[in-house]
């Protein structure tokens, strides 16, 4: 069966029917997905739920898998998947302000190695009946759409990206010593030119980017608050409402996203995960 792409939204992302996630991928169909991928930033594969090993297969098409940093998320059957659980297990566990959620938070993944992952790949496994939803936000278009006045502050600039920044809402995870040891604070320009499209986005993640360099605290604050709300305007984002088996593979160097982590308690809201190496940003 020919495989068929159709765009998801204005702002970004194409779905892919009729690709067999359990067979291997030819060498004209992958073209066909690379290409997809480098004009639409996100793919969602329909596809049934994969074992970890399988979802590792199909996932090493577009990259080279690293292993995740938070080690008690790692799946013993293959390394390089973990298992993201979101579900809320007790009333409490779900708290009134929704923004102290860290998922709720945009983010770009990884951005706090020096080297971070050019792409993720999640597949949904239990998803619940209502909200949920992955929100995913375009930055390469939030670039070129910039006033001149902001584009010609953030230009050459740098920011100090970490592992946790006062900035976010929401706390990240408490690390042990050894991840604690993988995550010194970075330096990222705050506009990034894309290594397969020569394309430029905006390279801010507002759950880990602290402070721009070189620039007076509260300036710092000002522009990083005044990108935030640029990059998330409504026109640039796709709403992703999952079923189960679904495969978003997305670029993590022109896309931030979040959680709707508004669902149901007790609904269990579990995926896979797998990160896909890429290369220092300039
Ligand atoms: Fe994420």
């Amino acid at each position: 069966m020919a495989l068929t792409i159709n765009p998801l939204s204005d702002a970004l992302g194409a779905e892919v029917v009729g690709l067999d996630t359990r067979s291997e991928i030819s060498k004209a169909d992958l073209e066909q997905l690379n290409h997809a991928f480098l004009e639409h930033h996100l793919l969602c594969i329909r596809s049934v739920p994969l074992s970890a090993p399988e979802f590792a297969r199909v996932t090493r098409n577009f990259g080279e898998p690293q292993l995740q940093l938070l080690r008690d998320q790692r799946t013993g059957e293959a390394p390089e998947v973990s298992i993201l659980e979101s579900t809320y297990k007790t009333p409490e566990a779900k708290p009134d302000d929704l923004t102290m959620v860290r998922l709720s938070g945009w983010h770009t993944d990884d951005s706090y190695f020096e080297v971070p992952a050019k792409a993720t790949a999640l597949q949904g496994l239990a998803i619940p009946s209502s909200g949920g939803q992955t929100r995913f936000s375009n930055t390469r278009r939030a670039y070129d759409e910039l006033p001149d006045a902001m584009r010609e502050k953030i230009d050459r600039r740098q920011a100090i990206h970490a592992y946790d920044t006062r900035r976010a809402t929401a706390r990240a995870r408490a690390l042990n010593d050894e991840e604690l040891n993988e995550t010194k604070e970075v330096v990222h320009p705050l506009v990034r030119t894309h290594e397969d499209s020569g394309k430029r986005a905006i390279y801010f993640n507002p759950n880990r980017t602290d402070r721009v360099v070189d620039m007076d605290p509260a300036e710092s604050d000002g522009l990083l608050d005044a990108l935030h709300e640029w990059i998330t305007k409504r026109d640039y984002q796709y709403h992703h409402e999952w079923t189960v088996g679904d495969i978003l593979l997305w670029d993590n160097r022109c896309l931030v996203h979040s959680v709707n982590v508004d669902f149901p308690v007790g609904e269990e809201r579990r995926h896979q995960r797998i990160l896909l190496k890429g290369t220092r940003p300039v």
